[in-house]
C-alpha cells in the first residue's frame, strides 16, 4: 500500500468512528478499481470487441457487519450527503438517496436473483477516480458491492456472475442502460494486463501490455456538466434500428458484431438513413480495429497500435459524433505531441477522458504543451494521470 492510499484509509478509519461510531481497527477492508478503455469504444452493446484495464485509481472501502437489516453509508468523497440509511430488504431507486443508489441497485439484483442478504452493514467509502471523469466510478461501486456482499454471506458467486448482476444493477435499477465492459473491467482487471472481451460471448483473454519505454497516461477535459446518458441511448436505438434494417436482407445476423468491413460495405445500402449507417459503419469497423490493434500489439508493433487508436477517434468523431469539442481539442493536441504513440477519447464520450501512449520521456512535456493550449482554447485547464493497470475488485 502506498502513501496516498495509507492516508486515505486513515481518512476513512477517523470517518468510521465520528460518523457511524464503529470501530475501525475492525473493519474489513476493499479495493475495487475504475477502468481505461483501450480501444474499442461503443462496441460492448453491438456484440463487439472491447480492449479494457483495470487502473489503481478506484474506490475503497471498510466494511463493518450489523445485527438488523438497516444499511448505512458513508462516503468520503460526497461528504455533503451525509450518512445515508436504508433496509436491505424491498429497495426501490430512491432519488433522495443520491449515490446510494448504486450499492442499493446490487443488493437488489442479489435480493431478485435469490442471493438474500440476511445482515446490514456499516460503511465507509473512499474513492480516488476523479467523479465524473468516465473512469467507471459507478461500476467500481458496484462491484466493490457485489464482493462485499459475496464474502459476508458466502453467496459461492464466481466474478463473471457479479459483473453481470452489476450490470443489471445499473440497467434495471438506476436506469442506465450501459453495456457490459465497465464492470468487466473492474470485476475481472489483472495488473499489467489489458482484457480482450467478446461481448457477444463474453469469452475472454488477457493481454499483458508492454509498451517499451511508455505509458499510458489519461487526460481529463473536466468538462463540467455531459449529458451523456441521453445521447447514449440514442447511438444504441440508432444502432439497433440499422441492425434491424440489415436483418431483412440477413436474418440470421445477431449484432453488428459479426460482420466484417467487407462484408457491411456491401450491406449499407440496406440501412435506409445516412446518419445510422454511419453509427453501424463505426461500431463494425471499431470492432474489426481492435481486433487488429490487439493483434499488433501481441506482435510488438506498438506504433500500429497507436495508429489504430487515432483511426478509433476519427471515427468516434465523424461517425459515431461522440466527441465534442473538448475531447477533439485534447486529442488532436495529443497528436502533434513529441513521443505520442496514439491518443483517443476513452469511455462513452461528450467529456470524459482521452487516453494517450507516450513515451516516457516525454511526459512531461506533453503535459505542459497539451495543458497550455488546451487552457487556451477551452477556457479551463485539464488533468493528468499516469496509469497503472491493477487487478480487478479485491479484499485488502
Ligand atoms: C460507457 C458504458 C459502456 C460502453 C462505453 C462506450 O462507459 O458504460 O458499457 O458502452 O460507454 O464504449
Amino acid at each position: 500500500m502506498d502513501k496516498q492510499e495509507q492516508e486515505l484509509i486513515q481518512k476513512m478509519e477517523q470517518a468510521f468512528r465520528e460518523k457511524l461510531g464503529g470501530d475501525a481497527s475492525q473493519a474489513r477492508r476493499y479495493f475495487s478499481p475504475g477502468r481505461v478503455n483501450l480501444i474499442g469504444e461503443h462496441t460492448d452493446y453491438n456484440g463487439g470487441h472491447v480492449f479494457p484495464c483495470a487502473i489503481s485509481l478506484g474506490t475503497y472501502a471498510l466494511v463493518q457487519d450489523r445485527q438488523d437489516m438497516q444499511t448505512r453509508l458513508f462516503s468520503l468523497n460526497l461528504a455533503d450527503k451525509g450518512v445515508i440509511e436504508f433496509s436491505m430488504e424491498g429497495l426501490k431507486y430512491e432519488a433522495a438517496k443520491d449515490w446510494a443508489n448504486y450499492p442499493m441497485g446490487v443488493i437488489s439484483v442479489f435480493e431478485q436473483a435469490g442471493h438474500k442478504c440476511s445482515h446490514g452493514f456499516d460503511i465507509v467509502i473512499g474513492g480516488t477516480l476523479p467523479g465524473g471523469s468516465g473512469l467507471s466510478s459507478s461500476a467500481s461501486l458496484e462491484v466493490l458491492t457485489a464482493v462485499i456482499l459475496n464474502d459476508a454471506f458466502d453467496f459461492g458467486l464466481d466474478m463473471v456472475e457479479m459483473v453481470k448482476l452489476s450490470q443489471k444493477a445499473e440497467n434495471v435499477f438506476v436506469g442506465v442502460n450501459c453495456g457490459i465492459m465497465d464492470q468487466f473491467a473492474v470485476g475481472m482487471g489483472k495488473a499489467n494486463s489489458a482484457i480482450l472481451l467478446d461481448c457477444n460471448t463474453l469469452e475472454y483473454r488477457y493481454s499483458p501490455i508492454a509498451l517499451a519505454g511508455a505509458s499510458i497516461v489519461i487526460t481529463n477535459t473536466n468538462k463540467p456538466h455531459s449529458l451523456a446518458s441521453s445521447a447514449y441511448n440514442v447511438r444504441r436505438a440508432q444502432c439497433e434500428h440499422a441492425l434491424n434494417e440489415l436483418r431483412e436482407v440477413r436474418p440470421e445476423l445477431k449484432s453488428l458484431g459479426e460482420l466484417t468491413n467487407e462484408e457491411f460495405d456491401k450491406l449499407a445500402g440496406h440501412i435506409s438513413e445516412h446518419l445510422e449507417r454511419q453509427r453501424a459503419r463505426h461500431a463494425v469497423y471499431e470492432n474489426q480495429r481492435t481486433l487488429a490493434a490487439v493483434k499488433a500489439l501481441e506482435d510488438s508493433d506498438v506504433a500500429q497500435f497507436g495508429r489504430l487508436m487515432n483511426a478509433s477517434h476519427v471515427s468516434l468523431r465523424d461517425d459515431y459524433d461522440v466527441t465534442g469539442k473538448e475531447l477533439d481539442t485534447l486529442a488532436e493536441l495529443a497528436w502533434e505531441q513529441p513521443g505520442v504513440i496514439g491518443s483517443r477519447m476513452t469511455g462513452a464520450g461528450f467529456g470524459g477522458c482521452t487516453v494517450s501512449l507516450v513515451k516516457n520521456e516525454a511526459i512531461e512535456a506533453f503535459k505542459k504543451n497539451v495543458g497550455e493550449s488546451y487552457e487556451k482554447a477551452i477556457g479551463y485547464a485539464p488533468s493528468f494521470y499516469v496509469a497503472n493497470i491493477a487487478d480487478g475488485t479485491h479484499r485488502l
